[in-house]
């Protein structure tokens, strides 16, 4: 994860945040211009705010663009704006509490780890969780707003080939593990139609291209009315001087809010409602770009059901104490997570006092979390609360004079919310925590290829060696010619998480190889 500047702006009402915020520009219908007297209202709504450079160029727009810049500007308030830019650039001194947060390990009766939990605690999990998912209780949200700007793909990242030899795209392999999961549920409970909703959030960079995606793909097999798509909502990017830019001259420069937008962008959209309609009770929510991830996890659903927790978080353990990695742990008697940049080495380097092999603090955040539906049902009462975190980039913009420029460096901010930063807002009995494997569970896509961390070769070994491992532990032989293609590919339709696979009992499989069918 980034390292955060975290601060609390003083956000306005709810409401505006809720209804005002990141209105879509999903309309592309071409808008005619304002009449004179409500381009004047906006005009001066900006110009009083100090930022009547964003209609600067007005006069020499087409009519179409001058239509569409106003239905851009209409809803954004610029004093709001002004306030987040200010506290932004000039983050108010931390609060001596913060100065010398109290920091402590979880308690244990929020934490468990499937690396060395008995293996009748976690059957006995994920039984429960088929047994929610066959009752169609449970709900999945896909967090795909983000911009992948560092992977440098055009596309949204859930449609990346990572290179499989199925040539599966990421939103194909999630879409697999639903309909595995459904079926599994289905056959365990002898129930017919169960269906897990998919809930996918996307941004204004991100929506069309994605849903064109699935069209293209008739929805990976699932049924249309199960996959919902929602857009999270996108605020001004600003300069180092505080004013609004402008992307074109007829267009502000906007970015998707953080994937803290989900909350506002959950109520906001309907998915809250729909949920309820459903009767989901418990929801998986996760990131797009890991290919591993076990969405909606029957042991992880279980497990958070068991406890009758709010949010409970799948963590993985920490490499060592250097590693880049946010961790979950205690934060003045409060679950939370906290940068790596925000500890000292001391602090990372300590051991764990019942156990000197292992860190203290190693519990590494990826993002994964359970919600349970009352939880998201109170967004309202708390969303308001949420930090912004300053994201310093390279924003294209027009200059003064309407040059178009492309920054070397950056010259400009984005504003973020991230998705943790409710976990302070839950007393700790309403928190929990599982320890997952990292190979897995977790490979995130984040880098360009070639880089050799977090980028598609790596997605695509991690892939193809958990495959390998399924079929061993399965009792099959894995033989490989070139040591470099020793991978399987395993499709989640034959096995979710390795189960099922009995079939392949002392055969040889030959890598690289593709276990699509029981034959
Ligand atoms: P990252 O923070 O890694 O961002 O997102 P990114 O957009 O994928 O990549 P970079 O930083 O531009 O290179 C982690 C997860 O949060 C989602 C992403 O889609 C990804 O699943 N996300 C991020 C959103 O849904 N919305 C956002 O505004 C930002």
């Amino acid at each position: 994860m980034r390292a955060p500047m975290a601060m609390t702006l003083p956000w306005g009402s709810l409401k505006h945040e809720l209804f005002n915020r990141g209105k879509k520009e999903d309309s592309e219908e071409a808008s005619p211009p304002p009449p004179d007297e409500e381009f004047n209202t906006l005009k001066d709504k900006f110009d009083k705010a100090g930022q009547g450079q964003v209609l600067q160029f007005y006069e020499e727009l087409k009519p179409e663009e001058k239509g569409a810049i106003y239905k851009q500007l209409s809803p954004i308030d610029p004093e709001h704006i002004n306030k987040l830019a200010d506290t932004a650039l000039h983050p108010p001194k931390a609060e001596s509490e913060d100065q010398n947060p109290k920091l402590e390990q979880l308690p244990d009766s929020a934490t468990t780890s499937t690396i060395d939990s008995k293996e009748d605690a976690l059957s006995k999990w994920h039984d429960e969780g088929l047994k929610l998912i066959s009752a169609n209780k449970v709900g999945v949200v896909l967090m795909a707003g983000g911009q992948g700007t560092r992977l440098g793909s055009s596309a949204p990242k859930g449609c990346y080939d990572i290179g499989l030899p199925s040539n599966k795209s990421l939103f194909q392999l999630q879409a697999e593990r639903i309909l595995k999961l459904q079926h599994l549920a289905s056959r365990h409970h002898n129930k017919e139609d169960v269906v897990m909703p998919w809930y996918i959030m996307t941004s204004g960079p991100t929506r069309k291209p994605t849903e064109q995606f699935f069209e293209e793909h008739s929805y990976f097999g699932l049924n249309r009315n199960d996959v919902k798509f929602f857009e999270q909502g996108t605020l001004p990017c600003i300069g180092n001087d505080g004013k609004i830019l402008l992307e074109s001259k007829s267009k502000v420069a906007v970015a998707p809010d953080g994937n803290g937008g989900l909350y506002p962008a959950l109520t906001s959209s309907g998915i809250v409602a729909d949920m309820e309609k459903r009767g989901v009770q418990h929801i998986h929510a996760y990131c797009v770009d890991n290919c591993l991830v076990r969405v909606a996890d029957p042991t992880f659903i279980g497990f958070a059901a068991e406890k009758d927790v709010d949010i409970a978080t799948k963590v993985v353990r920490k490499r060592d104490a250097k590693e880049s990695v946010g961790l979950i742990l205690q934060k003045n008697g409060k679950p939370d997570v906290v940068e790596y940049s925000e500890i000292d080495s001391a602090t990372a380097e300590a051991k764990d006092p019942r156990d000197s092999n292992l860190l203290k603090f190693r519990a590494a955040n990826i993002v994964n979390h359970y919600y349970s539906f009352r939880f998201l049902q109170s967004i309202p009462d708390w969303a308001h609360r949420l930090p912004h975190h300053v994201a310093k980039k390279k924003i294209p913009c027009v200059d003064q004079e309407g040059k178009q420029i492309k920054p070397e460096k950056p010259n400009g901010i984005k504003l973020e919310q991230f998705v943790f930063d409710c976990f302070p807002f839950l007393s700790m009995d309403k928190f929990a925590c599982m320890e997952v494997k990292r190979e897995d569970e977790f490979s995130p896509l984040k880098n360009a290829p070639g880089t050799g961390e977090d980028d598609p070769g790596t997605s695509r070994r991690d892939i193809l060696q958990q495959g390998r491992r399924f079929l061993e532990e399965a009792g099959a032989t894995v033989t490989s010619e070139d040591q470099k293609e020793s991978g399987v590919e395993v499709s989640p339709l034959i096995s979710y998480g390795g189960e099922g696979l009995h079939f392949l009992n002392g055969r040889e499989i030959r890598a690289p190889a593709v276990i699509e069918k029981e034959e």
